[in-house]
């Protein structure tokens, strides 16, 4: 059914919902005739591999919606303040184990947030704590919570950098630049150009995960790359959405993400790239909530809330290109295989089923509204 959203100011009316060709979404797949089977998949056990928790109530709030999918997530560090010590990685992963559910086995794996000022020595308790299991560096400037960022990385920062070789420690990208002067649709291909390809020639043997790749230009860094050395994150959103979607019917702040969406073709090389079965790819939802109301105000904060959701979307995105057989992979083995950790051997059931997506989750604190809010999607991970 084709809604019609009427634009605040009522001068502009747009279809939204099932959308035709190449704009904010990919069309949905053709529905299966009520008598065929039920299609069911079974995966080992996900994990997500890019996850934003936060602390506090927010944390409270959204925990159970990764514990309930996923078996492991690599947790990110910009809280305020950041979490920049093996000392307090440790301190959020205990609050955050306290809010589990009794019967949840979910797994943080803590990360550290790398500012000009990180010791080497930093490096060498983090890898001694058996807690944390990355450094992600922030641009000073990049993106929420990134004010502690790193600005010299190529100078005050090269001693620790250094140290995450020794310690086979990954580094953990957020790809962009931050100069005002770079387009923002840009920022992706101006910081593989000068940050990325600079850092792996001049340490090749430094474990990177750029995270929630945006462009065909980063397919192609990390295609190119040392395969075991550079790997990378999608999301959800950058598979599905291209950068209509910010637009489409009036401004849509719970698309905006950093990296922002971008055109079409970059979606489709990115499509392309997870489902061709390469290992050098692999799931993080990069699930970032933020409350309604700094989503929908005058400066509205970057974040998509897809952690209800994401299994869901995947599933989506492979089977639309005939690639189900691809999807456990990219899901399950790519991710701890890069890390060097063991893959899981719990199991998990995905039911092609329509489901509809809640419209929002409410909390004493306000609301939190999902990706793809009050849509229908096809495929239902089962607890049982
Ligand atoms: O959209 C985003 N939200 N991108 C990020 O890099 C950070 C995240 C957040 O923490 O809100
Ligand atoms: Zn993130």
């Amino acid at each position: 059914m084709i809604k019609t959203l009427v634009h605040p100011c009522k001068a502009l009316q747009f279809p939204v919902g099932k959308i035709q060709g190449p704009v904010g979404k990919i069309q949905g797949p053709k529905q299966l005739r009520s008598k065929e089977p039920k299609m069911e998949l079974t995966l080992a056990q996900p994990d997500d591999w890019h996850l934003h928790l936060r602390d506090g109530d927010l944390l409270e709030a959204v925990v159970s919606h990764s514990a309930s999918h996923f078996g492991r997530a690599i947790v990110m560090p910009n809280l305020n303040p950041p979490i920049t010590t093996t000392a307090a990685a440790v301190a959020y992963r205990e609050s955050i184990l306290k809010l589990l559910p009794a019967n949840s086995n979910f797994t943080p794996l803590m990360t550290l947030y790398l500012t000009d000022t990180t010791s080497p020595i930093e490096i060498k308790l983090a890898r001694r704590s058996g807690a944390v299991f990355a450094v992600k560096l922030y641009p000073a400037g990049a993106t929420t919570n990134s004010q502690d960022g790193v600005t010299d990385l190529f100078g005050r920062c090269l001693p620790v950098l250094e140290e995450m070789v020794e310690q086979n420690m990954p580094l953990l990208v957020h790809g962009e630049v931050t100069n005002p002067d770079v387009d923002i649709f840009d920022r992706e291909k101006v910081f593989i150009e000068t940050v990325l390809e600079p850092l792996v020639q001049r340490l090749p043997q430094l474990k990177v995960v750029m995270e929630h790749i945006t462009t065909m230009d980063a397919v192609r860094f990390v295609e190119s790359s040392k395969e075991g050395s550079v790997a990378a994150t999608v999301t959800p959103q950058h598979l599905l959405l291209n950068r209509n979607a910010l637009f489409q019917g009036g401004l849509q702040p719970h698309n905006y993400c950093l990296p922002v969406l971008k055109r079409e073709i970059h979606r489709q090389a990115i499509v392309a790239a997870v489902t061709s079965g390469s290992n050098r790819f692999f799931l993080g939802t990069d699930s970032a909530p933020h409350e309604r109301r700094r989503k929908e105000c005058p400066c509205g904060c970057a974040g998509i809330f897809n952690a209800p959701v994401a299994l869901s979307l995947y599933a989506k995105v492979f089977e639309e290109v005939g690639a189900l057989d691809k999807l456990e992979a990219f899901t399950s083995f790519n991710g701890p295989d890069f890390y060097g950790l063991p893959r899981s051997t719990s199991k998990i059931k995905m039911v092609r089923t329509p489901w509809k997506v809640p419209e929002s989750f409410s909390f004493s604190f306000g609301d939190i509204i999902p990706m793809f809010a009050g849509e229908t999607l096809e495929w239902r991970p089962s607890s049982n």
